[in-house]
């Protein structure tokens, strides 16, 4: 029963049944969609501009050919850290009564005035695993300027936008752009990549720092041109777009070539063997591994290392 004063949102159920609506609706949109494509490959004009603009922009003079092996480890552990920074933030949202709380020994480099905050188990789990992924993060910046390993998913042309536009046509055609991602991506993969490395990411940090404990309480000009609000406005947003980009990447990498493109990543080498495979499978088990892990009764004590944990 619901209280007459809760202003919580319909019951779920109405919720799910109104979104049934949803499955049919997007495969009359896809086909729609595919249709639409294969008619305009039809066309002279839109032939030519196929021809002129294949979906792949030149490499800068000097460009690395080929996946280093740091690439992969960073990849890795950036996959296994943002699934559990996924999880953990979608806990800190939609749990009500938190397993246990945390509050920090008032010895660390960051002192909220007076008493450090008490937070949930899952908002220190969530903020921890960030701390890691912002360290993985600036050591895969480190390493792709100084190696420029940057040219490949950093746009140095305008003709990114025309090679896109060309590569999604062929997506969405169901002809799709010819594989090359051991040289070069398609400009559509540059987009994707560039958007998720240079903006989103960032975008996640900034937002989650305003919501943290480590940003000052009382910069108040500052505070009032980046209210708290917007950081939160954001935030959940951003999560949506990497939970919408790894889908449709994990869903392309194995379906353009999955070896191949497992032994670019997982592998560091361009042949259709079984290798990058063996990896990525270990790599899942490890994933799986942590989700598994990631309960209260393992993290409570290791949370006990630099706070207390009550209930
Ligand atoms: C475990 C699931 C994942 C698999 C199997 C996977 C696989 C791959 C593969 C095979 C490539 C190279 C593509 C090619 O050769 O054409 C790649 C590149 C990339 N992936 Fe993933 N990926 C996964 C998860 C993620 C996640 C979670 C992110 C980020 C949130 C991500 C971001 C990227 C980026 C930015 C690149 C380009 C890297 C560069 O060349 O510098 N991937 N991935
Ligand atoms: C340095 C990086 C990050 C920091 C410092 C950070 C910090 C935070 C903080 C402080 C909260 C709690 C907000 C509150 O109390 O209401 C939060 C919530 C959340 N975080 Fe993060 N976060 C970071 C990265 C990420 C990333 C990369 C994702 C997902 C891709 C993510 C997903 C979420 C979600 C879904 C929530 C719940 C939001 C809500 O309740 O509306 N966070 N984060």
């Amino acid at each position: 029963m619901t209280a007459p004063t809760s202003t919580k949102p319909a019951p779920a159920r109405n919720r799910w049944s109104r979104l049934v609506w949803l499955v049919p609706a997007a495969i009359l949109v896809l086909a729609a969609v595919v249709l639409a494509a294969k008619g305009l490959r039809e066309l002279p004009a839109v032939q030519s501009f196929l021809t002129a603009y294949p979906g792949e922009s030149e490499l800068p003079h000097g460009a690395p050919v080929g996946f280093p092996a740091w690439l992969g480890w960073q990849h890795f552990l950036n996959s296994l850290l943002i699934l559990l920074i996924i999880r953990s933030g979608w806990q800190v949202r939609t749990t009500t009564r938190p397993p246990a709380y945390f509050t920090r020994n008032n010895t660390g480099p960051i002192k909220t005035r007076g008493k450090p905050a008490k937070i949930s188990l899952h908002l220190w789990f969530h903020l921890s695993l960030d701390a890691l992924w912002v360290l993985n993060g600036a050591v895969f910046y480190v390493l792709l300027f100084a190696t420029g390993q940057w040219m490949r998913i950093v746009p140095t042309n305008w003709d990114v936008f025309p090679h896109a536009a060309s590569a999604a046509l062929q997506y969405a055609s169901l002809n799709w752009p010819v594989e090359n991602g051991w040289a070069n991506y398609n400009s559509l993969q540059v987009l994707a990549y560039f958007t998720t490395v240079f903006i989103a990411a960032p975008l996640a940090i900034i937002t989650g720092l305003r919501m943290s404990g480590a940003w000052p309480k009382d910069a108040g000009r500052l505070n009032r041109a980046y209210p708290i609000e917007l950081a939160r406005a954001i935030h959940l947003p951003v999560m949506f777009y990497f939970t919408a980009f790894i889908i449709v990447h994990i869903t392309l990498v194995l379906a353009t070539g999955a070896l191949r493109n497992l032994n670019h990543m997982y592998a560091a080498r361009d042949d259709t063997g079984w290798a990058g495979f063996a990896i990525f499978a270990a790599s899942l088990a490890v994933m799986t591994a942590a989700w598994i892990l990631a309960k209260p009764i393992f993290l409570r004590p290791i949370a006990s290392l630099t706070g207390k944990v009550t209930r």
